[in-house]
């Protein structure tokens, strides 16, 4: 029989009761201090079904938190949080990793510790708007890392990542993707360094490889998956050539045998993809599994996996609105529709309470 989405699969050594994955989806109801709360557990307990669940994007430092609310991975009463949310998946059946996320220039120092400024590759203000406390404000131009302090950063990441596994994760994912730190640094509309992490594919790649490397080195590489987002404009984000630099990205990631690539495969929050892009050539590049995103549904989703495109595909909306995702699909059963006003914040509405097929 072809495989399909209910086919099982192993991402390194993750191993998955199928290939429907849960993206990774900010929500902002984590508790004080970064804290994650019952009712965290509770939304990701009711999702464990999913092959694998990726949790919302996770701030690694308090340098790294760019939304009101959102969950961190630095401190022990985090991990203590976290503990609740994996141990209720792993009841469950489920597998669940962590997210890594630096936002970069994409916060405000009203988010920041002792109002400092947010830190970038180049010293380039972002268009749009920082959702604060206060409301949406506009970003503020952000300071430029000085080249000894990215050390910092990958031993951020490190530390995240230790407290990752603490946190009884299966694994984690680095967020390369969607306009944050590591992408900044990737793409030239964002990077205009002239040092060994400015200019060249080499140079812009640098900071995420280290990354990489140290994470790795933590978790072993069966257990780390990298996201990237080649044209997604979100977040004010542009490459002059960004086919040849991610084939480059992905050619250098092989190195590493991670447990997956995850690819968003266009531009989220409606915003279309800017540029043309070649993502089964991208795919090809990778030596291991893919995963894929943005738009699919069960069909497209099928006739992936079949077609060897994708090994996993990650699915996000459709996760918030149908904890039982993976029945619905089965069944061919009617989907709940989401309700995009409680996406970010609030409590159980739009979030635990989306009713199951067989409730
Ligand atoms: C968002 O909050 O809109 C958001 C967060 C993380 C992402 C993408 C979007 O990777």
């Amino acid at each position: 029989m072809a495989l399909d989405l209910f086919s099982p699969v192993s991402l390194g050594s993750i191993a998955l009761k199928n290939r429907m994955v849960m993206a990774p989806l900010t929500r902002n109801r984590a508790g004080e201090g970064g804290v994650p709360q019952a009712i965290n557990a509770a939304y990701y307990e009711q999702r464990a079904t999913a092959g694998l669940i990726i949790t919302e994007a996770t701030p690694i430092s308090t340098m790294a938190h760019g939304y009101p609310a959102l969950p961190g991975i630095y401190t022990d009463a985090q991990v203590a949080g976290w503990l609740k949310v994996t141990d209720a998946v792993h009841a469950k059946g489920g597998k669940i990793i962590l997210q890594l996320w630096h936002v970069g220039r994409i916060s405000h120092p009203s988010l920041l510790p002792n109002g400092a400024l947010p830190v970038a590759p180049s010293a380039i203000k972002p268009e749009g708007k920082a959702f604060t406390y206060k409301g949406l404000v506009d970003y503020v131009e952000p300071r430029a890392l000085e080249v000894s302090e990215l050390s910092g950063i990958v031993a951020d990441f490190v530390h995240a990542t230790k407290y990752s596994l603490a946190a009884g994760f299966d694994g984690v994912e680095i967020h390369a993707a969607n306009g944050y730190l590591l992408d900044q640094f990737l793409r030239d509309g964002s990077n205009k360094r002239t040092d060994n992490y400015g200019g060249s594919f080499e140079n812009r790649a640098r900071l995420l490889l280290e990354v990489t490397k140290a994470v790795v080195a933590v978790a072993g590489s069966d257990k780390v998956g990298i996201r990237i987002s080649p044209v997604n404009p979100f977040n004010d984000m542009h490459d002059s050539n960004p086919q040849a630099l991610f084939n480059y990205v992905v050619d250098e990631l092989n190195q590493f045998n991670l447990a997956y690539l995850h690819a968003v495969e266009g531009g989220i929050h409606g915003g279309g993809i800017a540029d043309p892009f070649d993502f089964d050539a991208l795919r090809k590049h990778f030596k291991g599994a893919y995963v894929a995103n943005l738009g699919y549904d069960k069909v497209r989703g099928n006739a992936a996996i079949a077609s060897g495109h994708a090994d996993a595909i990650a699915f996000g909306v459709p996760f918030i609105a149908n904890p039982d995702l993976v029945q619905r699909y089965k069944a061919d059963a009617a989907l709940n529709e989401a309700d995009s006003k409680t996406f970010y914040g609030g409590s159980e509405k739009g979030y635990t309470d989306y009713p199951f097929l067989n409730a």
